[in-house]
């Protein structure tokens, strides 16, 4: 008999610094200033584009983003650094990744009532990994004890969808049956803090999930009722940042290099995708769509939520339907569903059906349907 997934627990880590839009703005707005009178002669000569002030009102109404949390706050509003800083870790030292991966982790594993040794495998699932090998994943796992196998997987803002209907695949194949599913995004240091079109759409954080059989999982559990993913390949949301840059030293430094998107395309292509496919498989899985009692969304934007929310739900969704975490959190890549979920399902009763949905770069969308037992 195939074992049955849930989801036992889930864990956060939020950084103690964050940014408010109008702390962002006035750095920005610094930044523009500077730029604009250190390159006067060439903007004059049409060779170099003056920079525009960036402003909170557009921000707040474009994206619902009112703040964002950071790992380092000081470097990314200097307008001469306008990036992340931190210094080197020894080989020997938890790498910043693990660190706040393991964090949530330990949240996750205590509120399950869980021991490290219980756990199976560990899926490290973000947007960006701070190195390629050995795995963030396996540093985790070595950190907290755990016994089995780790790898880490990256779907950008789907990969902790994507990890949960993987762990939830080991756990039906029999191959596992407790699989932490930790999403460490560090989007700060792939946001471009000098874009103004871009600059105020990210945050930092760490999520974790733990995904288990059902005969083990303790009394308050999620039944994951079907899992569904999809991908479509979109040059929209992109980074061309990686280890190859190091061939092109002329190039390796553009901002093409890091986070850069269409972002009317992206709104426009991807509210009609999402919203199909939650109504495809809620369809499959026998669910009415209208008696979702929530809807923990990928937070990047609250205009998209709100389309989302309503072609699903069949009526405009109140907060309580579609809670948002953009707020505070900003867009935190594939960690976003899940601190909208993290936060705010301690009111839903036993039998409640509801649905974790993520979606962005590849493109790519997740979907988690689950009930509270
Ligand atoms: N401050 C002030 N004005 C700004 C600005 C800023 N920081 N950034 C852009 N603008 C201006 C633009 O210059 C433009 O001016 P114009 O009309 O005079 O040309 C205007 O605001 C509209 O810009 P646009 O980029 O079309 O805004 P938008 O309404 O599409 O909102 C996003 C931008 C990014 C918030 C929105 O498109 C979005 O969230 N899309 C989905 C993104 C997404 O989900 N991405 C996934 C990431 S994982």
């Amino acid at each position: 008999m195939t074992a049955s997934p849930v989801i036992s627990a889930t864990g956060l880590f939020t950084p103690p610094e964050s940014i408010s839009n109008e702390e962002l703005v006035e750095s920005y707005n610094a930044y523009a200033k500077l730029h604009n009178e250190r390159h006067t002669d060439s903007i004059a000569a049409g060779e170099v584009e003056a920079l525009e002030e960036s402003s909170t009102g557009f921000i707040e109404k474009a994206s619902g983003i009112k703040s964002r949390y950071v790992m380092a706050k000081e470097p990314v509003l200097d307008p001469e650094i306008m990036a992340p800083r931190w210094d080197d870790r020894g080989n020997d030292e938890l790498s910043m990744m693990a660190e706040i991966g393991v964090k949530a982790a330990r949240q996750a594993l205590e509120r399950a009532g869980r021991k490290p040794e219980d756990v199976d495998a560990v899926l490290c699932a973000a947007s960006n990994m701070q190195r390629p090998y050995p795995a963030i994943a396996i540093e985790i796992q070595n950190a907290l004890g755990i016994d089995g196998f780790a790898f880490d997987m990256n779907v950008a803002c789907s990969s902790a969808t994507f990890g949960i209907q993987t762990a939830a695949d080991y756990i039906r194949s029999g191959n596992a049956k407790s699989v932490l599913v930790v999403s460490p995004e560090i989007t700060s240091g792939h946001l471009n803090w000098r874009d103004r079109d871009s600059h105020f759409i990210f945050g930092d954080v760490a999520t974790a999930v733990l995904v288990e059989a059902k005969d083990i999982a303790p009394q308050g559990h999620w039944d994951i009722l079907g899992t569904k993913l999809k991908t479509v390949f979109s040059n929209n949301i992109r980074n061309n940042g990686g280890f190859l840059n190091r061939a092109h030293p002329d190039t390796r430094d553009a901002p093409d290099k890091l986070f850069v998107q269409e972002g009317r395309k992206v709104f426009k292509e991807v509210v009609p995708m999402v919203s199909a496919m939650i109504l495809e498989e809620a369809d499959k899985l026998g669910i009415d769509p209208h008696g979702l009692r929530r809807l923990w969304l990928h937070q990047a934007n609250a205009g998209m939520n709100r389309l989302i929310a309503q072609r699903v739900l069949g009526h405009e969704a109140s907060d309580d339907e579609s809670p948002t975490v953009l707020d505070t959190y900003a867009n935190t890549s594939s960690a976003g569903s899940i601190i909208a979920f993290h936060k705010h399902n301690d009111d839903l009763a036993a039998g409640d059906t509801a649905l974790i949905c993520s979606f962005g770069a590849g493109y790519s969308v997740g979907s988690v349907f689950i009930r509270k037992t």
